[in-house]
């Protein structure tokens, strides 16, 4: 199979970058902080790692924290539409401050549209 992943075409470094901004926005939003930890590092790290292996890069998500299970391990809070807003507009603020073609920003924004609806376990 020669087809190429989101991870081929963009590399890392702009992996990395939307991670890094897409916490920049959790740190300034008050509705998001409250569930996540005081200390963000460690928490955009997991996130980085699951992406990269989502776009297609290296499976070191997997290595380090198991199958991603993510619903489950997202049921301890309670993620409502509102909830799903706050960081649905927070990824999508995060991917307009990196240079993408339109096309991978189009397929990275609904890959986040339907995994963040997917996330929501609460009326
Ligand atoms: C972890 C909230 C959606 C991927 C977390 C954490 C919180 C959180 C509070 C704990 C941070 C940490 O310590 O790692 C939310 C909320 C969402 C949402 C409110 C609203 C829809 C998503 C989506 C994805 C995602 C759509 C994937 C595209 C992850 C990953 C982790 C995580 C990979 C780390 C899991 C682990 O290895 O423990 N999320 N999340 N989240 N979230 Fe979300």
């Amino acid at each position: 199979n020669t087809s190429q992943t989101i991870y081929d075409l963009i590399g890392e470094e702009k992996i990395r970058l939307l991670t890094y901004y897409f916490y920049q926005e959790v740190s300034k939003n008050e509705a998001l902080k409250k569930l996540y930890p005081d200390d963000l590092a460690p928490a955009e790290e997991r996130l980085f790692l699951f992406l990269l292996q989502v776009f297609g890069g290296p499976e070191t998500y997997s290595e380090q924290r198991g199958h991603p299970r993510l619903r489950m391990r997202h049921a301890k809070w309670k993620i409502d539409a509102a909830m799903r807003d706050h960081w649905m507009n927070s990824m999508l603020v995060a991917l307009d401050q990196v240079e993408l073609e339109t096309n991978i920003k189009e397929a990275m924004m609904s890959y986040f549209v339907k995994a963040a609806n997917h996330m929501i376990n609460h009326e």
